[in-house]
């Protein structure tokens, strides 16, 4: 059992007492909601033991952890880290990417990338998610009366769209569903594994665009490497790393948490059903209410400060829990409730700052299609009653690990 090792000094102490033991084990990966109900009641920042057993100041209350995700001062280079964070032996070329550095060099790298996310870029691939979502769909129907919706949509989808933005050919995508597997798991080695194999085949990759360059985005990185000298090699495996990584696991989760969450909320889908209209704010709703990135990445404190009053030290390793942020009351009336017609949409479930995701047009246009098409071609779909669901182990990542989906006349 994982204690809650330190107070945060600030908090009242009978405030804390409910909270001797936190732990981030089975149920929460199951429910994670509950406890951050409670951690968010008892303050906005508490010393606890991270699934990996590090010590992490994790930040709760939505004003906080918006104001953190933009904060200079709390840095992703491992450098500021005198907490004792080890984090997972990563192969040489991913020590620099999106996800370890800060600006200035970050900023560097993201200008790399912006041109292949601009919203008229991500506009022009509607045509190819519909086709493609069509195309799952069609094959899912022919399965008679019921399917895992996970191996059915959500995992292939974002798959063929991010090999497609990349240029990876057809016959190499299996294997790269493998290694992202391996990396997102729980398990420290089959995950640095996942990162040497995945950085070979990127590698791989590479020469073959050089060789064969097409107008997808390896190429333009690579344009930008030769002729530009703009980045380096090992940051040019490293973003191409950083985009399978980013648009995978989180649009997978999405689309199945989105599916769910309708599912078991008829009142809600039926009205999605009689007014398509609404598919806009229902994605940003269901973006607040289960968001594939529940904590964000570990960042580090680069001199002592505060974070709602609570004394975080220099040096200090720092969660933001978006997945709490997003069930604040003090932001959201009724947090457990969806609903569709919230004013505006102020989630931070695509972060915010620096850090924000490149790729929050592409998620939302994919998750908006393939939820109106799921639910356009299978009017009377239903959970199918196989037991528990259950969600892959993570503390980063919320993700089912299938969903298994009936209906009767599809
Ligand atoms: C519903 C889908 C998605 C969600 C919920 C999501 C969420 C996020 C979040 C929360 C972050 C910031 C993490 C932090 O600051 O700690 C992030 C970063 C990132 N995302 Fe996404 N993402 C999604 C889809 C995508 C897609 C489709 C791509 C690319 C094809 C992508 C690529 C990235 C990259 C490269 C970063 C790192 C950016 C940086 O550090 O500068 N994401 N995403």
């Amino acid at each position: 059992m994982t204690e809650l090792v330190q107070t945060s000094p600030g908090i009242h102490p009978e405030a804390l007492a409910p909270l001797a033991d936190v732990v981030f084990g089975e149920e929460y990966f199951a429910k994670p909601y509950p406890l951050y109900d409670q951690l968010r009641e008892a303050g906005p920042a508490h010393r606890v033991t991270a699934p990996d057993g590090s010590m992490v100041w994790l930040v709760t209350r939505y004003a906080d952890v918006r104001q953190g995700l933009a904060d200079q001062r709390l840095a992703r280079h491992p450098r500021h880290n005198t907490d004792g964070y080890a984090g997972i032996p990563l192969p040489e070329e991913l020590w620099v990417t999106l996800a370890t550095t800060d600006p200035p060099h970050h900023t560097r790298l993201r200008s790399l990338i912006n041109a292949a996310f601009t919203r008229r870029r991500i506009e022009s691939l509607r045509p190819r998610v519909n086709e493609v979502v069509d195309e799952l769909l069609d094959r899912m129907a022919e399965q008679e009366h019921g399917a895992d919706l996970v191996t059915a949509l959500a995992a292939p989808l974002p798959i063929t769209v991010i090999c497609d933005l990349l240029g990876i050919p057809e016959a190499e995508r299996g294997t790269f569903r493998r290694y992202t597997d391996a990396i997102v798991g729980t398990d420290r080695e089959a995950s640095a594994q996942g990162c040497r194999d995945m950085v070979a085949f990127l590698k791989r990759m590479i020469t073959l665009k050089r060789e064969q360059p097409d107008d997808a985005l390896i190429t333009g990185l690579i344009e930008a490497r030769d002729q530009d000298d703009r980045l380096t090699e090992n940051e040019m495996v490293g973003m191409a790393f950083m985009i399978l990584i980013g648009g995978y696991d989180t649009t997978l989760s999405m689309i199945s948490s989105a599916a769910l969450a309708l599912l078991r909320d008829p009142e809600r889908l039926a009205e999605l059903r009689a007014d398509p209209g609404l598919l806009t704010g229902a994605v940003e709703e269901l973006l607040r209410f289960e968001p594939p990135v529940q904590n964000a990445i570990r960042r580090f404190a680069t001199e002592d400060m505060e974070i709602g009053e609570v004394p975080i030290p220099a040096g200090s390793a720092v969660v933001l829990s978006i997945g709490s942020a997003g069930r604040d009351p003090r932001q959201y009336g009724c947090p457990a409730r969806l609903d569709f017609h919230r004013e505006e949409s102020t989630h931070v479930s695509f972060g915010y700052g620096p850090h924000f995701c490149p790729g929050a047009q592409l998620g939302r246009m994919e998750v908006g299609v393939a939820v109106h098409k799921l639910f356009d071609r299978f009017p009377d779909l239903a959970l199918a009653e196989s037991g528990e669901l259950r969600y892959r182990p993570g503390f980063t990542f919320r993700e089912l690990s299938s969903l298994p989906v009936t209906w009767g006349n599809a």
